[in-house]
């Protein structure tokens, strides 16, 4: 406390607010001028354009004292370097400093803290208002506090100049926390669908792997990777956030997901080809032993060449097919004594001497049967052509069958049936002689007829 006059601040409210100090109501008379001088500097000092946040305590110019528990005021002219320039005095007041010329008498500093009050500059009067300054023509021009450094913007805010003042700012993206502009973690509001990262001043959205930014920034679209040059070897399937990989049929996909091989349908099943399964890329196919065509895709079946005319058999051949192939045989079988009477029949002459112990007939006659075949099995039927009253016959098989494959069995006087005895695998080839020899009931009259069956055994089961 010290100065003219001694009761003036004691009245005063504690300057928590020293721009709305109600100055006219407790300064003496005295102090009328310096009030007014001090509300035109606050006027000029720095406008915040944005409100200290919720957790600032203190306004511009204070800091808080955790020992008091109030806003106490900071003494710039020791705080600030070079707070005045030149042959300014600094004088330190609440929430702010003044500058003053050095002559300038300090009547008093409101608060009994700092220099002597200054007076009112003699020599050198700066005729302008507040923050403006008397140009060679003595004009008064404003003074750029930002260039010449006559701020007290921190240096995390930026300067504006303003026509007689300035401003201190906060950049984009930070705000006002205390003095200090601080980053704002733009990450806490929730603008970026997937991910965000605060950056200082601003903030960037990033997406989960399989998606990208949207034209917005914030948002994640998905990215259709199919089209993106996913590595799928054959087919792929855009998905949410992915991609899938697929194969074509026939081929299933790698390990590595990206990849296909050839599936060998071959080894799943021998079932697949009646004889041969083939492996291909993407497929398998049936092939057929030759003789045989592929019926379906699986099934091989014999060819009839004597049906499609691809046998060799000359003009006077007949051609015989059997399982896998065909064969040539001459129309005339019919050997000395026996005689040719048809197609495949030959007959002995009874006028014949040779004949009278030798069958009176010769029937040929040929059949195919597969390999394998389950036994017993009936293979061929021989019917009496002609039926005499009283008349017996009776089958057997007169030739051809040394290894007994075969057996007949009677089925009536007329008729019996060749049967396989044994499973047989072929290529092989059997003659027959099937005899049917025609008795009386006397026993007075014996006659017998051959029926020569040629039987193929094919080399396959089918
Ligand atoms: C998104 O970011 C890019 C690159 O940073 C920018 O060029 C574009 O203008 C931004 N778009 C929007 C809508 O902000
Ligand atoms: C053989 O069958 C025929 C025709 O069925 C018949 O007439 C004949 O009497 C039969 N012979 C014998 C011995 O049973």
């Amino acid at each position: 406390m010290g100065g003219a006059v001694a009761e003036a601040p004691d009245f005063c409210p504690p300057p928590l607010s020293p721009r709305m100090l109600p100055f006219a109501s407790c300064l003496p008379g005295s102090l009328l001028f310096w009030a007014f001088l001090l509300l035109l500097l606050g006027a000029a000092s720095p406008q915040d354009s944005e409100e200290p946040d919720s957790y600032t305590e203190c306004t511009d110019g204070y800091e808080w004292d955790a020992d008091s528990q109030h806003c106490r005021d900071v003494n710039e002219c020791l705080t600030i370097p070079e707070a005045c320039k030149g042959e300014m005095k600094c004088i330190n007041h609440y929430g702010g400093y003044l500058c003053l010329p050095r002559s300038a008498a300090v009547i008093n500093d409101l608060h009994g803290e700092g220099p002597p009050p200054p007076v009112p500059a003699a020599q050198h009067p700066n005729p302008c208002p507040p923050g403006y300054e008397p140009d060679e023509q003595e004009s008064c021009v404003d003074v750029d506090e930002c260039t010449q450094a006559l701020h007290d913007c921190r240096p995390s805010q930026d300067c504006h100049n303003l026509p007689g003042s300035y401003q201190c700012t906060c950049p984009d993206g930070y705000r006002k926390i205390g003095p200090e502009c601080v980053d704002i973690d733009e990450c806490r509001y929730r603008y970026c669908q997937h991910r965000c990262v605060n950056l200082p001043g601003s903030f960037r959205c990033q997406c989960e792997p399989g998606f990208q930014l949207g034209p917005n920034n914030r948002s994640c679209v998905d990215v259709n990777e199919c089209d993106m040059g996913a590595p799928c070897e054959q087919r792929c399937f855009n998905s949410y956030g992915t991609f899938l990989c697929r194969c074509n049929q026939g081929y299933e996909l790698h390990r590595d997901g990206f990849s296909c091989s050839d599936i060998d349908e071959c080894s799943y099943s021998s079932y697949l080809c009646q004889y041969r399964c083939v492996n291909e890329p993407g497929r398998f196919s049936c092939h057929c032993p030759q003789g045989y065509q592929l019926l379906a895709t699986r099934l091989c079946q014999d060819i009839d060449e004597c049906d499609t005319g691809a046998h060799q058999c000359s003009e006077a051949q007949t051609c015989v097919n059997f399982h896998g192939g065909y064969r040539c045989v001459d129309t005339n079988r019919c050997v000395e004594p026996y005689v040719q009477v048809s197609d495949n029949r030959c007959l002995c002459p009874a006028s014949n001497l040779l004949c009278r112990e030798q069958p009176s007939s010769i029937v040929h006659r040929y059949m195919s049967i597969t390999s394998e075949r389950s036994v017993p099995a009936d293979v061929f039927q021989i019917q009496a052509t002609s039926v005499y009253p009283g008349a017996y016959n009776a089958f057997q098989i007169r030739a051809g069958n040394t290894q007994g494959d075969f057996y007949i069995r009677q089925i009536n006087n007329v008729s019996a049936m060749l049967v396989l005895a044994r499973p047989v695998t072929g290529p092989r080839e059997y003659v027959l002689d099937l005899e049917m020899v025609t008795m009386n009931s006397l026993m007075s009259y014996r006659a017998s007829s051959v029926l020569r069956l040629t039987v193929f055994v094919g080399a396959y089961t089918f």
